[in-house]
């Protein structure tokens, strides 16, 4: 109770010099809300042993789509370690951001599109390095995105054995590129291969028009090289460094080569926003290359004022920075005179000035700063992160999730930073091991260059308490003022990460679920009446059949499979409450 006095006290008291710096704004971010309802009894701090998951009393889960489950009847079934061609079929790897497409008017029969982000080496084929193409090939199958077709039948979720939407996206599907950046040499190779795949897809985001957005977060620990290769200064701030690489690829495709002359910008395709149309089993994805090129959490899309697109993003990595992209115009209009609205607007990039409040600042070639060090807006996409650091953006403690509450305050997880050695008002803690959650409310509906911000949670103030929790992660701010917690780092007495659900009005936390042993808890989606949530259990110990089982095998291995838990209530109530 002190604790979260404590923390409410330090919100009013940075809002203070916040009130009346945004023109035509009379509220603060404390004011405003909705009273939120999170009345389950939440699962005690130490009861986990980490063998498997426990959940509130009121709830019950079902274990959903593991890794490797067929997508459609005639696929493949399961058996470890996968063909290259079986697992092509069957659902990928690395559980990460999804969501919810109805198809029905009810809500019980939809699409599911879910990212694969990533699988070890081991965990995918039982060995640290690939000796043979076939292995690669079945690691790249492994990564990319699904779109299964489910239904609810009788309390279960089926997948849907005959679907025309169902399809897997890897690395060796074709795709486009759009925007400023497609055709560009940046992205052009001698080799004259076509734009395939998508890797490392970690968050995700949905637009106001029914489509998917994928975000492909460390697209550089899959490139390496085996002869000497000097990286470029613009390659290094993207980790592309000589050496070998985690996964070996580059070993049997020379596309992850980055040595290869045939591929010399390869991998300037990766760091993207993909669109996805999971109605449209023919349309391909589309890397939207004007929301800019970085370490990609998520895309968060929200309608402005005038009816323009917003996205906002993250750039996982510690003293990367947070982005927002505002389309041209009218989303509406614009899809009706066949242009995307995410393929003309402007990126922006965030500076949090000490006093509560901040500026978002444009990356355009008209800037006479950026104008002196790249050749074209493309180069500035190609290379935001450079182009970020030259306007002044401030280096945050590794953006992750963002979400925008119903009242407009975007609330944004900040996981950690153990580097950071300088504190900062929007980074407090030097070093950060537990994280924070910050949140800011636009200028004039999320359109304006200005903002105010404060912290929502300091992760270190409620760490060794019954409601702790740290390295902040998946978030989700449902309609009703709750906030869903995602954690994917240490916790407390070396517990496994959790799903906690945060009273917006109160900032009070009630832990829902909690995982197993080196898994991340993440993703989070929910059918349209809020009855049904989605969340994923991602690399449950770590594929180490010793650390946790789950979920429990009923096909004759024991290797743990990535999964998603459906979550409901037991008496059929809104998720959350
Ligand atoms: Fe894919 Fe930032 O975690
Ligand atoms: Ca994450
Ligand atoms: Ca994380």
């Amino acid at each position: 109770m002190f604790l979260e006095i404590r923390r409410r006290a330090f919100l009013k008291g940075s809002l203070a010099t916040a009130v009346g710096y945004l023109s035509g704004c009379t509220t603060t971010l404390e004011s405003g809300r909705p009273g939120a309802r999170v009345g389950f009894t939440p699962v005690p701090r130490a009861a986990s042993d980490g063998r498997t998951v426990l959940i509130a009393d009121e709830y019950e889960y079902q274990v959903f789509i593991p890794w490797g489950q067929p997508l459609r009847s005639g696929a493949p079934a399961w058996s470890w370690p996968p063909s290259a061609q079986a697992q092509a079929q069957q659902v990928g790897i690395g559980h990460d951001g999804m969501t919810y497409f109805p198809l029905s008017v009810d809500g019980r029969h939809g699409l599911l599109a879910i990212n694969h982000e990533f699988g070890s080496n081991r965990h995918v084929f039982g060995a640290a390095r690939p000796a043979a193409p076939e292995q690669v090939l079945a690691s790249q199958h492994a990564h990319g995105a699904s779109v299964i077709e489910i239904l609810e039948t009788e309390g279960r979720w089926r997948v849907v054995p005959e679907s025309r939407y169902s399809r897997r996206i890897h690395l060796n599907t074709e795709v486009e590129m759009s925007g400023p950046v497609a055709g560009h040499a940046l992205v052009s190779n001698r080799a004259r291969n076509p734009v395939m795949g998508t890797l490392n897809n970690c968050s995700s985001g949905q637009t106001p028009w029914g489509t998917y957005l994928s975000c492909e977060e460390n697209f550089n620990l899959y490139f390496g090289c085996k002869d000497p290769f000097e990286p470029s200064a613009k390659q290094e701030r993207y980790e592309l460094t000589s050496g070998d690489s985690e996964y070996g690829w580059h070993h049997f495709d020379p596309r992850f080569d980055l040595a290869s002359r045939d591929y010399a910008n390869e991998s300037n395709r990766f760091g993207w926003v993909v669109e996805i149309d999971p109605y449209d089993p023919a349309a391909k994805p589309v890397k939207r290359t004007a929301l800019g090129r970085f370490k990609h959490e998520g895309a968060t899309a929200i309608e402005g004022r005038d009816g323009r697109i917003v996205i906002y993003m993250g750039d996982d990595q510690a003293f990367e920075f947070i982005y927002k992209f505002v389309s041209r115009g009218d989303w509406q209009q614009m899809r009706s005179a066949g242009i995307s609205p995410l393929d003309e607007g402007i990126l922006f990039v965030a500076r949090f000035d000490a006093g509560g409040h901040g500026e978002w600042l444009p990356l355009t070639i008209d800037d006479p700063t950026l104008a002196g060090a790249f050749d074209d807006q493309a180069d500035v996409l190609v290379h935001a992160r450079l182009a970020a650091s030259l306007v002044g953006a401030t280096p945050m403690d590794r953006p992750e999730w963002m979400t925008v509450a119903p009242d407009g305050d975007v609330y944004c997880t900040l996981t950690n930073n153990s580097r950071r050695e300088e504190p900062d008002a929007a980074n407090p803690r030097a070093p950060n091991p537990h994280g924070q959650i910050i949140r800011w409310r636009d200028q004039d509906a999320h359109l304006g260059t200005r903002f105010i911000w404060d912290h929502f949670l300091l992760c270190d103030e409620v760490y060794e308490t019954e409601d702790s929790l740290g390295s902040p992660d998946g978030l989700w701010a449902d309609p009703d003022g709750r906030l869903f917690i995602c954690t994917d780092g240490k916790q407390f007495e070396g517990k496994p990460n959790q799903l906690l659900v945060a009273d917006t009005a109160t900032g009070g936390l009630s832990r829902l679920l909690v995982g197993v042993s080196d898994c991340e808890i993440t993703g989070l989606t929910t059918t349209p009446d809020r009855r049904t949530l989605f969340v994923n259990v991602q690399h449950p110990g770590r594929g180490n059949p010793r650390l946790t089982s789950f979920p429990a095998p009923d096909d004759g291995t024991t290797v743990p499979r990535d999964c998603t838990l459906v979550v409901r209530r037991k008496d059929g109530g809104i998720v959350g409450s």
